[in-house]
């Protein structure tokens, strides 16, 4: 398939070990996946599947220790002119050296899910997005940072900036500190925005205006957009492609259209019996059954065996799936779409 889109990130079989006194939680074992320049990928999965453990990675914020790259390469391209670009590992820059950094807000930057903690408490929140602005220009003057940050509190809908730059996070509504919060990560005009569950904490109606809102910045300035989240209708209505994640696995990963009607992974599929539909429709949500397993556990064969209506003993517990094209540009790590899980008759 032609593609018209520069690659941005190439993340190539990214391992990441936490090494805690109760054992060793292998977050992710082997992630591949790519973004493009002004595309969304969606990123999908239960809680402690390792999507915010890859965002991290993507901004060279691992904790460590406890944490280690143990693996793989997150490559960033940047371009320096036109026609050449200069290529960045970033698991190879020092942690918190001057690259990382002049990367981190600049070239790539974050938004969590609770700006309350994002924030300082005690500094104003247009003191805050200036700073953001002084930190990757410093030739630009503390007037022009400021006219930059209204500006941008303008562009995400925060009414009267010129007053309320000079506000304090706790004066702010939930959903106008998060719009606070993109305007500062917007301000340096980044490549990339991590979101990472930020619409969790909002009730529905807010939440529908910040994705809107993310959806009219994407298109005005251009840029990739990584949307974490647990829900897979939030994930539907921002993203290109959606990749979904299980104990530190990518397990299925296609165009979200695709995804969205041809569902493969046993995982994938019992993630959307879990979510009520659009009209309400409550009688099909179905629990995914049995627990998540304990993270410091190793499985020789598919993490989801243990919850698995469709696994296939004997095969499934044996050896780890590997990642197959079951339908054009369409991904999935399953046996039932390999040799193995359909053995000739
Ligand atoms: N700082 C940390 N120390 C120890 N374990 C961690 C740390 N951060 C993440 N983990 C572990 O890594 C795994 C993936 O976590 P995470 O990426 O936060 O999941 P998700 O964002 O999908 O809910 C989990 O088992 C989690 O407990
Ligand atoms: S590999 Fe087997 S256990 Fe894993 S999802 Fe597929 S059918 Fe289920
Ligand atoms: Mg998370």
């Amino acid at each position: 398939m032609q593609t018209t889109h520069t690659l941005l990130v190439d993340v190539q079989d990214l391992k990441v070990q936490f090494s805690l006194h109760e054992g060793t939680v292998h977050a992710l074992q082997g992630v591949s996946f790519q973004i493009q320049q002004g595309k969304t990928l969606g990123v999908i999965g239960e809680s402690g599947s390792g999507k915010s453990v890859t965002a991290q990675a993507l901004l060279g914020l691992i904790p460590s220790p406890p944490g280690k790259v143990v693996g793989g390469r997150v490559l960033l391209n940047l371009p320096t002119t036109p026609t050449s670009t200069r290529v960045v590992n970033l698991t190879e820059l020092k942690p918190n050296g001057a690259e990382l950094r002049s990367i981190r807000g600049k070239e790539i930057s974050m938004i969590f899910q609770e700006p309350m903690t994002s924030f300082s408490p005690v500094h104003t929140l247009g003191d805050q997005i200036m700073e953001a602005v002084r930190i990757h220009y410093p030739e630009v003057s503390k007037e022009e940072a400021r006219q930059r940050a209204i500006e941008m509190m303008r562009r995400v809908g925060i009414p009267r900036p010129e007053e309320r730059i000079d506000a304090y996070p706790f004066q702010f509504s939930g959903g106008m500190r998060q719009r606070a919060m993109i305007a500062m990560a917007l301000v340096c005009n980044p490549r990339l925005v991590i979101a990472d569950e930020p619409t969790t904490a909002l009730d529905v109606t807010i939440e529908a205006q910040i994705l809107d809102l993310l959806r009219d910045l994407q298109s005005e300035f251009g840029m990739s957009i990584m949307y974490i989240s647990h829900d897979l209708t939030v994930v539907g209505s921002v993203a290109d492609e959606v990749m979904v994640m299980y104990l530190g696995l990518v397990m299925e990963h296609a165009a979200t259209d695709e995804l969205f009607t041809h569902p493969l992974h046993p995982y994938t599929e019992a993630l959307w019996r879990s979510i009520p539909t659009i009209d309400g429709d409550l009688d099909r949500l179905t629990p995914i059954r049995g627990a998540l397993p304990s993270p410091f556990a190793v499985h020789p064969g598919c993490p989801f065996f243990s919850r698995c209506e469709k696994r296939i003993v004997g095969v499934c517990d044996t050896a780890r799936p590997p990642m197959v094209e079951a339908r054009p540009q369409h991904w999935v790590r399953c046996f039932l779409y390999t040799e193995q899980g359909n053995p000739p008759q």
